[in-house]
């Protein structure tokens, strides 16, 4: 161990003493809790997430209180975090813990890794935080701390640059207690030696830092992949029936939004559709009777979605239709269900414009 890595994390631990926020994951040693947090955190800002994790933890306090909760209700209260997946392997794995641990949380990172939808990073959190085990996180935060500390100039997509930092990090946690220490460390990205205008004036390390002693403070991190994004267009038909009844239908592919509910759709290979897809039911509305909203736009991490709507109100019932794929419901009850965020953006188009 060398003596500079060793003054590195006391004064990272000083720091973190003098400037951590007071947060509510950070005062439980519950490793249930912990574990919500961090998924939550994967997918949003500490500020947004906060108040998804109280609202989680308020529903389902206990791993038997996820295990027994249905799936579609887990869904609603994700709903506007994204990356349902994560939502469904929490549920999952708390099933899984009920009948594999009797409903106790496995204590050894070597167990805890190998749950479903836990990585090597909400491991080490879970195990530091609750156990006090020594596994250094390296999430996007602590990366961009130690890339520019030690001045780590190469792609930090790479696998091998990844294990370089891993290795730093174990070297750094190990003089300290693991749970603050990792804290200390994220907390750290997040508030000082942030993506863009990092706070170099009152960084302790502004002396030793290799990036901004060779002035790369904004070149690194890099990555060397551009992923190319995906365009899809999806159109969706929000039929009501003269009972103001709709029909819905829930995603079921592995594909995005799985579990989600959505109106009939049609994706197409381009934007250029005019006309509302009705080949799958037997109506025939008035031209007067279609409204097409404004296209919608959401950014997912590999996709953009463009997305329009078309109200269509019809003569004919719609519980006609095959009731196997949909589900015909109130249009009072659409709150009821999960829905994917560009869908979410419409109903609010339609408020404003409705009442
Ligand atoms: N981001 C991810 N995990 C976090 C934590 N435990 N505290 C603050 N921000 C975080």
């Amino acid at each position: 161990m060398s003596i500079q890595s060793k003054s590195i994390s006391k004064k990272l631990v000083a720091w973190y003493k003098k400037n951590a926020r007071k947060l509510p994951w950070r005062e439980t040693k519950d490793p249930y809790r912990i574990w919500v947090s961090e998924i939550v955190l994967q997918q949003t800002t500490v500020r947004q997430g906060t108040q998804y994790y109280i609202n989680f933890i308020k529903q389902y306090p206990t791993i038997k209180a996820l295990a027994a909760a249905n799936i579609d209700d887990v869904l609603k209260l994700w709903q506007g975090l994204g990356y349902y997946s994560r939502a469904r392997n929490l549920h999952f794995t708390a099933q899984f813990i009920l009948e594999n641990y009797e409903g106790q949380f496995p204590t050894t990172y070597k167990e805890i890794i190998s749950l479903k939808g836990i990585g090597p990073y909400t491991a080490a959190a879970i195990s530091s935080f609750a156990y006090g085990l020594s596994y250094p996180v390296v999430d996007g935060n602590v990366i961009r701390f130690i890339s520019r500390l030690y001045g780590i100039n190469k792609a930090v997509d790479l696998s091998s640059t990844k294990k370089e930092i891993e290795v730093l990090a174990k070297e750094l946690i190990k003089t300290q207690k693991p749970e603050i220490f990792n804290q200390a460390i994220m907390e750290f990205g997040a508030l000082l030696c942030t993506p863009k205008n990092p706070k170099c004036q009152l960084c302790p390390y502004e002396k030793i830092c290799t990036a901004k002693k060779q002035n790369l403070v904004s070149t690194i991190p890099f990555k060397s992949k551009k992923i190319k994004k995906k365009h899809r267009y999806f159109q969706f038909v929000f039929l009501v029936d003269k009972n103001n009844h709709t029909l819905i239908q829930k995603r079921e592919e592995n594909d995005i939004w799985k579990g989600l509910y959505q109106f009939p759709l049609t994706e197409h290979p381009s934007i250029e559709f005019t006309k509302p897809n009705l080949s799958n039911f037997a109506i025939t509305p008035l031209l007067s009777d279609i409204h097409p909203s404004r296209i919608f736009k959401q950014q997912l991490t590999h996709q953009t979605i463009h997305a329009q709507f078309f109200k269509i109100y019809t003569k004919e019932l719609l519980s006609e239709v095959d009731l196997d794929t949909y589900k015909y419901i109130d249009i009072e009850d659409l709150n009821n269900y999960a829905w994917p965020k560009i869908i979410d953006l419409y109903f609010n188009d339609l408020c404003i414009t409705l009442f």
